[in-house]
Parts: C-alpha cells; sequence; structure tokens
C-alpha cells in the first residue's frame, strides 16, 4: 500500500515514522521546503523522545520519503492520511485554511482510488464537506472514501501513544475503507472502533474537552482545600482510587497548555453556540484555567509584596514536561506578568529555552541549568515538572538561593520532604511551609 501523510507537524511526522516502523513506506509532504530539507537530512523538526533515532533509522532503511511535490506524494498513493495544523481563529474557532490548501492539493492530483484520512482536529461535519470538495474536483470514475481518525497522541510520548493507545476511532460511512484501515492498525493490537464520520470527529473533541474538565475541576478543589486546610494530593489519590472518576488528569497545578486543549475546548465551544447551545461548562472550565496561569505570580505577591528588581528564578519553561513546546503555557503568561511588574527573571528550561527566547529575546536572562538560575535568587517558581527540576536537591535551594522560597506551580515535592528544609514553600491546594528560613529575608 502507498502511504502519504500530509503535514510535518507532531501529528504527521509521528504518524509517519511509526507507520514506517511498522513496515509500510511512506511519504511524508509538507509545503514548508525548510522542513522538508531538515528532514530530508536526517535532522527531527521536532523534539520528542526518540523520534531522531526512528527518523535516522527509517531514512536509512529508505521506508521514509520526504517531498514537496504534490504530484510525488498524491497521484500514485492509496491511503492520504492529512495532518495538518487547525489553529485557532481569533474567535476560538478552527482554521481550516491548511486543510483546505491540503484537500484542494489532493484533488488536483490523485489519479487512482484512493482513501483520505483525516487526523487533523476538525469541527464536526467537516470530513463531509472534504467529500464534497473532492467530487466537485476529481474526475467522476475515480473513487475517493473519506474517514475520520483523530490522534489521541500526547506530546512526549507520541510514539508509546501510537502503538499502545486506548483505542483507535475510524469514523467512516464506507465499509471498505473501514475494513482497509481495520486491516492497517490490526498489527497495534488496539481496541478498534468503527463510527459514524460525525461521531468521530466529536470523540476527539469530546475526549480532550472531558480531560480539560478533570483538570480545572481539580484545580477548583485545589483552591477550596487551600482555604479550608485540607491537601489537594491526599484528595486527589481519594477520589482517583474510585474506578468511575479513575485516577490520570487529577494532577492540580497552575493549569493545561499545549496545542490542543486550550484550542480544542475554545472550539468546541464555538461549535456548540454555532448550534444553538451556550456550552456553560466548559466556558467555565477555560476560565479556571485561565486563572490557574496567573496563579504563581499571585501567589508570589502575596508572599512577598513588590516583586519589582526582585531577582526570580523560573524553572520550566515548556507547557509539559519533555517537549519543548511553549504553546499555550502557563509560562507565557508567568512571564508577561513578571515583565509588567518589571521582576528581574533569570529562566531555566532543560528544551524550550529557544523557543521562549524568540518572545522574550533578552528582556530575561536564561540559565544554563537550575544552579545557575537559583543563584542570589529572590524567589524561585516552578511551572514545568521536569525529572531534573523535581529531582532537585532541596538543600540547593538554601544553598544558593538569597531567600529560600519556592512557588511551585506542580507540587514537585512533598511536604514531609521540605519540612526537613529551611525553605518557605508555597504549592497547589496544599498549605503553605513557612520556615524559620523566611526570618532572614
Ligand atoms: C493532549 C491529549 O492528551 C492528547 O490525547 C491529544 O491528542 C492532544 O492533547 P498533550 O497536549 O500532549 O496531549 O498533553 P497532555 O499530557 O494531555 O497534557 C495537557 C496539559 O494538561 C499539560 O499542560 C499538563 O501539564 C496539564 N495537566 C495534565 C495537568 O495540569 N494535570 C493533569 O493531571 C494532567
Amino acid at each position: 500500500m502507498r502511504i502519504t501523510v500530509v503535514g510535518t507537524g507532531y501529528v504527521g511526522l509521528i504518524t509517519s515514522i511509526c507507520l514506517c516502523e511498522m513496515g509500510h513506506t511512506v511519504t511524508n509532504i509538507d509545503i514548508d521546503d525548510k522542513r522538508i530539507a531538515q528532514l530530508k537530512n536526517g535532522r527531527s523538526v521536532i523534539y520528542e523522545p526518540g523520534l531522531q533515532q526512528l527518523l535516522e533509522n527509517n531514512l536509512k532503511e529508505r521506508r521514509l520519503l520526504f517531498t514537496i511535490d504534490p504530484r510525488i506524494a498524491y497521484a500514485q498513493a492509496d491511503l492520504i492520511f492529512i495532518a495538518v495544523g487547525t489553529p485557532e481563529n481569533p474567535d476560538g474557532t478552527a482554521n481550516l485554511e491548511y486543510l483546505q490548501e491540503a484537500v484542494y492539493a489532493i484533488a488536483s492530483h490523485i489519479e487512482k482510488d484512493v482513501i483520505i484520512c483525516t487526523k487533523s482536529t476538525v469541527p464536526v461535519g467537516t470530513n463531509e464537506k472534504i467529500a464534497e470538495m473532492i467530487k466537485d474536483m476529481t474526475p467522476s470514475h475515480l473513487n475517493v472514501s473519506i474517514v475520520s481518525n483523530p490522534e489521541f497522541l500526547r506530546e512526549g510520548s507520541a510514539i508509546n501513544d501510537f502503538f499502545h493507545g486506548d483505542r483507535i476511532v475510524i469514523g467512516t460511512e464506507d465499509e471498505k475503507a473501514a475494513a482497509v484501515l481495520q486491516e492497517l492498525y490490526a498489527p497495534l493490537k488496539t481496541e478498534i472502533m468503527v463510527t459514524d464520520t460525525r461521531s468521530a470527529e466529536m470523540i476527539k473533541y469530546a475526549s480532550n474537552a472531558f480531560l480539560a474538565t478533570k483538570i480545572s475541576f481539580i484545580n477548583e478543589i485545589a483552591a477550596i482545600c487551600e482555604k479550608v486546610g485540607a491537601d489537594i494530593s491526599q484528595v486527589a489519590n481519594g477520589i482517583g482510587k474510585d474506578k468511575r472518576i479513575g485516577s490520570s488528569f487529577l494532577k492540580a497545578g497552575i493549569g493545561y497548555g499545549g496545542s490542543c486543549f486550550p484550542k480544542d475546548t475554545k472550539a468546541l465551544v464555538q461549535l456548540a453556540g454555532h448550534v444553538d447551545h451556550p456550552f456553560e461548562l466548559l466556558e467555565a472550565v477555560i476560565g479556571v484555567n485561565n486563572r490557574q496561569h496567573t496563579l504563581a505570580v499571585a501567589k508570589a505577591k502575596e508572599a512577598v509584596g513588590e516583586l519589582a528588581g526582585k531577582r526570580i528564578a523560573l524553572l520550566g519553561l515548556a507547557f509539559k514536561p519533555n517537549t519543548d513546546d511553549i504553546r499555550e503555557a502557563p509560562s507565557l503568561t508567568i512571564l508577561k506578568m513578571l515583565m509588567e511588574e518589571n521582576a528581574d527573571v533569570i529562566a531555566f528550561d532543560p528544551a524550550a529555552v529557544l523557543n521562549i527566547q524568540s518572545i522574550f529575546g533578552n528582556e530575561i536572562q536564561y540559565a544554563e541549568n537550575i544552579n545557575e538560575a537559583l543563584k542570589d535568587a529572590d524567589l524561585a517558581i516552578i511551572a514545568t515538572e521536569w525529572d531534573q527540576i523535581t529531582q532537585f536537591p532541596l538543600v540547593q535551594y538554601e544553598e544558593l538561593m538569597k531567600t529560600p522560597l519556592i512557588i511551585d506551580g506542580r507540587n514537585c515535592y512533598s511536604l514531609s520532604d521540605i519540612e526537613r528544609h529551611s525553605i518557605t514553600y508555597i504549592s497547589v491546594g496544599r498549605s503553605p511551609h513557612a520556615q524559620s528560613a523566611i526570618a532572614r529575608v
């Protein structure tokens, strides 16, 4: 089977490389010639654990081909996966420009029967529109099947998620196309569900909205825990043991970010609005998350008052560990707020510094390691729970900082460990720990 994947972003590149790992030969097309040139040279365009090695292997085995030429990519393809971005419009709706461009290019170049499979997250009804567009543009003797095949890959563990997902959703009214995809995915031994196209499109949005809801829910409970003297870690553990609730996505913190949850929750609110259903619950989820992004700086101000001139170490910039992605990261809000307060910021992240630098330039300083960031700092804010950060010895905060004061937005340390140190420690949904060290301020 000749497979083409459109797009070299997270979803496109992971899909291409993992299909190659399954033994297929895949052509990966993008309109960005610089990205394609870099990939042809064997250098990944995204940071994802394990990806670089798989890229090199599959290029060497000649299973993976990169191109910007739509004729090469589409003319003889049997199966085309569309994995282009659907970014956010200013009103929160999904921007389908790249998707339309891809469909136009496909329709202009296909020369044989083909299955087109949409992996991009698209509003319900979009695949029907793709089918109409293709029908209008291609000769009637060509049989083109349209399938919605949403992805559930998490950045940082995307390769593992591809091979060991919880389910594979195939949304189509075309039984033959469904059978081809079932056969393609069969070696993964993951449960496959075949649904109608619109339901598949909705499964993607509803999954992300539900996970975002769990996060905002636990963050609200955390806020109440702080007021009533309960501990969110114990509470989350206690409720997560109930199998009906489940323990995942119950980690309180400074909110979700990334390329999916913020965009997809807003798009679903818009989608609901367009069919005259105000999605009040999801609007509240988004509102709570926006508030969480401001929490660390609010707590810092509460702890030390004026932040102007204070040396602040910001530990973690990526929206979550094991990625260099800063899209909608809480660190962006934190940095903007700290700049407004005229704080003196030094930031550290194992992977995302270059991305932050492209926005904040030399408005802030960048540290090579945690030690350098903490040196003579008045306070430290933890925004991402990288292993390097969670495993960093607490004694070093005491030794390096001017004032050992940590605002931990990701609850990286246990309160029992903190108690053994002279550190003032303010986390999320747990009692603050004020130590004698505060007397040194
Ligand atoms: C998400 C979905 O999980 C994935 O299925 C979809 O295809 C793309 O969007 P991703 O954005 O990579 O994946 O990250 P994920 O691991 O889901 O985390 C999203 C955000 O939620 C992160 O900012 C993370 O810090 C936050 N989060 C997650 C919490 O604050 N608490 C939790 O308990 C879990």
